[in-house]
């Protein structure tokens, strides 16, 4: 089976050097579009990452009948027009429940410790800890949104911090309350009682924003760390609840718009028709407040979770696994 790997980096040729006799594989560090679509030509599947742009034009003219998505999401795929051209389109559905719970934790010690304030007033030549006093998890209440693969993950993790769990989920199951301890109540129930609030949900129509004034007002002071999606937060609510001391602190894995991360804001003018400028300022706000931390949405990003990505991929590709 001739392969084209698309986005390919150099860890990756590596790691498939000696797991791949079976297949033929050509790497492209390129993404696959419109524009490179040529480069297929011939091979019988494509690999691609997130960066690809899998659309009509593309699975029109591709002669390969299978995309294997190293991704979870695949909303860089058009399914429609994968179906009408007989094109399987696979995806990699479970990779980093414990890779972004981790990361949670990075951001809620990062914030519960002021470690990153504490860095950088060490690499200022300074050792004194005015202004470092944190708090102790142990003994406080997290509130888990969206008990999924990530959220499972986290409540493990805090239960070994001795954190008292509690967890909103409306299609949550009953039997993983026991099993990990912790007691599912609402979302108004969570948000007023939660010294750290943890989102774990899909992003879709109905969590868009579901977290927004009315929200953060029932909040006293808690943490909130975001590593699901940027769009679940209303930011322009965020900023007035971190003013108002609603919210304490927030730590950001993602961001509503991360154009604004990716792009320069320089060429900020070339970005209108694609991104919200308001809400690129809004970030902007956010990324500039001491009381806020932003990481480049790299939760996934851990060598083990890419090996799992690239070893599903594989997988998919032998045997067409995970269609979507
Ligand atoms: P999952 O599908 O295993 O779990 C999602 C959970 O959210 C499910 O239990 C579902 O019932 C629940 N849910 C659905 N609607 C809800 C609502 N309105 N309120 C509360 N809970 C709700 O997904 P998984 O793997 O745990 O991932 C969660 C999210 O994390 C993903 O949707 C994705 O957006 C994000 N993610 C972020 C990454 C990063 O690098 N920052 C990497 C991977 C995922």
């Amino acid at each position: 089976m001739k392969v084209a790997w698309f986005d390919a980096e150099e860890w990756e040729k590596e790691y498939l050097q000696y797991k791949t006799s079976d297949l033929d594989i050509e790497f492209f560090e390129e993404s696959l579009n419109a524009d490179t679509v040529e480069e297929a030509e011939g091979f019988d599947a494509v690999a691609v990452f997130v960066d690809s742009t899998v659309d009509e034009e593309v699975l029109n003219s591709l002669d390969a009948d299978l995309v294997a998505c190293r991704s979870t999401g695949y909303d860089h795929v058009d399914l429609d027009a994968a179906e009408e051209n007989r094109i399987t389109v696979c995806n990699v559905p479970q990779y980093g429940g414990s890779t972004v719970a981790e990361h949670t934790f990075g951001l809620i010690l990062s914030l519960s410790r002021k470690i990153y304030d504490a860095i950088r007033k060490v690499e200022e030549g300074s050792f004194d800890h005015e202004g470092l006093r944190g708090f102790d998890l142990n003994g406080k209440k997290l509130g888990v949104i969206g008990t999924g693969a990530i959220g499972q993950n986290v409540i493990q993790i805090a239960k070994g911090f001795g954190m008292d769990v509690i967890a909103y989920d409306p299609y949550g199951d009953d039997k993983l309350e026991e099993e990990l301890g912790f007691m599912y109540v609402s979302l108004e129930d969570l948000l007023s009682k939660s010294d750290v609030v943890t989102l774990h949900c899909p992003l879709t129509d109905s969590t868009r924003h579901m977290l927004s004034e009315d929200e953060f007002d029932l909040m006293d002071g808690a943490l909130l760390v975001n590593t699901a999606r940027g769009e679940l937060v209303d930011t322009e609510a965020l900023i007035n609840a971190l003013e108002n001391d609603s919210v304490s602190a927030a730590g950001l894995d993602v961001l509503e718009e991360e154009c604004y991360v990716e792009e320069d804001i320089e060429v900020m003018g070339d970005l209108e028709d694609e991104c919200d400028l308001e809400l690129i300022l809004e970030d902007h706000m956010l990324m500039e407040r001491s009381d806020v931390l932003v990481t480049p949405h790299n939760a996934f990003n851990s060598e083990e979770a890419m090996h799992r990505i690239v070893d599903t991929t594989l997988d998919n590709l032998r045997n067409r696994e995970n269609r979507v």
